[in-house]
């Protein structure tokens, strides 16, 4: 992890200093500074190359005296100097530098916000998964150990950085989780790691196969009918708000009044079961619980700053085989709610645990909102690529809010159809022999009839879900996200809770 600090500006005498500068802006500060130390040179070097200050441009100067080199990095234009601009800017930076132990960033012309939110880009766009590497050479390994920001006000700086530190820590928790291999991340596994938890204030409660039989969660449960691995339900509790009443005398805390919900799907596995997947890009299942890395990662970092809210992450994990015990096409279960559910395909199991956690959830904890997060299905890759999550929503003005937060974070999301019970899509997923089947008997739409399917399960509760499946992973390096898994999800609800609860 990249280790951040912010000092009082002062031209560093050693080392690699990273001078941005916006487009068209004079010499300021410590930029100022080593232009008169070099009599003119820094301007005139500038000029030389036609440094402008446009977002991209990046001007080397060696020395001077005990600095190695100074990087000069355009920002791009002041009026579009957003506090996301500044963490691709640090994302950037840290590429450029990954061949050094340690950089300054000069810092001090741009505000505290600003220098904060460069912090947590490189942050995040260092972010590695070395865990299993034991070959690798010297040369090939980052060296970048430490980024320190040198600005006007370092308290200042930092206090702006302290909440972004733990959304930072969600995230890496998340991409970890993620990147893990099934065979070493199976469902109690993930549930015994989500205990770490704990000492961040959050209340972890972990549901084994027995609990969750009694309960008669007979849908979740059925996804992991083929597999030696135990399924598991977990619900982590951050009480920001209320805060939790267990003292000595043993008065234990009750539950929340109307907290805000987020449930994530985490198949921690899926081959398909019997409905089996073909051979090609099946490993990518090993992320198929990226929507419950991500609640588990977004209860991380919300009780990390200790956010002003009442919330609750509920994650369903289970992995999906074949086997002889495993479901088979055309079975009939009973979920949790006691509507009976017809599985024609067993591979569309996201939504079968889905339904047992989301109608808990309401269930247990009547919820003021409720967003789930799923790798649900890959038609949504084809209508929207890797560019946007699809959104589902029961209720305008939290899709709306939601797609703001997006926006904020450059995690965008773009809505997709869903209409009331009885309706077009809606009717498509009505069986023949049971309340509801788990695949449509029309062609397409596969996304929509999905989040139709989880419909079925909601009680009017204001309710969005997210399918993520064409944004969990990436194949190529983003500003701030290497390529693997991106947690995509836990910035854009941190958000949305910052700015819709959080007064
Ligand atoms: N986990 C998959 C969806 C998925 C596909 C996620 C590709 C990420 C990348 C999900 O469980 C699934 O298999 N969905 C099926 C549903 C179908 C059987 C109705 C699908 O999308 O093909
Ligand atoms: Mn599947
Ligand atoms: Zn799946």
């Amino acid at each position: 992890m990249l280790d951040i600090a912010f000092a009082k500006a002062a031209l560093p005498k050693t080392g690699v200093a990273v001078l941005p500068l916006v487009e068209g802006a004079a010499l300021a500060g410590q930029g100022a500074a080593l232009d008169k130390l070099l009599s003119g040179g820094l301007t005139a070097a500038l000029k030389a190359a036609e440094f402008t200050g446009k977002k991209g441009q990046s001007v080397t100067l060696y020395g001077p005296a005990g600095l190695k080199r100074v990087l000069v990095l355009g920002l791009g234009k002041i009026e579009e100097l957003t506090v996301r601009k500044a963490e691709e800017f640090g994302g950037t930076a840290q590429t450029m530098l990954t061949k050094e132990a340690t950089a300054s960033i000069l810092a001090d012309a741009l505000s505290e916000k600003l220098a904060a939110h460069m912090a947590l880009g490189a942050r995040l766009r260092g972010y590695r998964f070395d865990k299993y590497r034991t070959t690798q050479k010297d040369d090939e390994k980052t060296k970048l150990a430490g980024l320190k920001f040198l600005v006007a006000e370092p308290a200042k700086a930092s206090a702006f950085y302290t909440p972004l530190a733990a959304v930072a820590e969600g995230v890496e928790l998340t991409r970890n989780l993620v990147t893990e291999p099934a065979n070493v991340l199976y469902p109690e596994e993930f549930a015994d790691r989500t205990e770490a938890l704990k000492k961040l204030g959050v209340k972890v409660e972990i549901f084994n196969k027995k609990d969750l039989e009694k309960l008669g969660f007979g849908s979740l449960l059925s996804v992991g009918l083929g597999t030696a691995r135990e399924s598991r339900m977990v619900v982590m509790q951050w009480l920001g708000v209320s805060g939790f009443k267990d003292d000595k005398k043993g008065k234990k805390s009750k539950d929340p009044v109307a907290p805000i919900a987020f449930i994530g799907k985490g198949v921690t596995f899926d081959t398909g079961g019997i409905s089996i997947k073909p051979a090609a890009g099946m490993e990518d299942m090993k992320w198929d619980m990226a929507g419950a890395g991500a609640v588990t990662g977004l209860m991380a970092a919300l009780a990390g700053r200790k956010a002003k809210v009442d919330a609750v992450g509920l994650i369903g994990l289970v992995e999906n085989m074949p086997s002889g015990t495993a479901t088979r096409p055309g079975d009939v279960v009973t979920s949790y709610s006691g509507q009976t559910i017809e599985i024609l395909n067993t591979d569309a199991e996201g939504r079968l645990v889905l339904a047992d956690v989301l109608y808990y959830a309401q269930e247990r904890f009547s919820p003021k909102y409720m967003v789930d997060m799923a790798t649900l299905t890959g038609a949504i890759i084809m209508s929207l690529g890797q560019e946007y999550a699809g959104l589902f929503s029961n209720d305008d003005e939290l899709a709306e809010k939601l797609i703001a937060a997006g926006k904020t974070t450059d995690e965008k999301l773009w809505r997709m159809p869903l209409v009331p019970m009885g309706e077009s899509y809606d009717k498509s997923i009505n069986s023949p022999i049971a309340d509801v089947q788990n695949i449509s008997s029309g062609k397409g739409g596969g996304s929509i009839t999905a989040a139709q399917f989880l419909q079925r399960f909601v009680n009017g509760k204001p309710w969005a879900h997210l399918d993520i499946a064409g944004m969990a992973w990436t194949g190529k390096d983003g500003p701030t996200t290497p390529k693997g898994a991106t947690a995509y999800g836990v910035r854009l609800l941190n958000q949305w809770v910052a700015d819709n609860f959080e007064g």
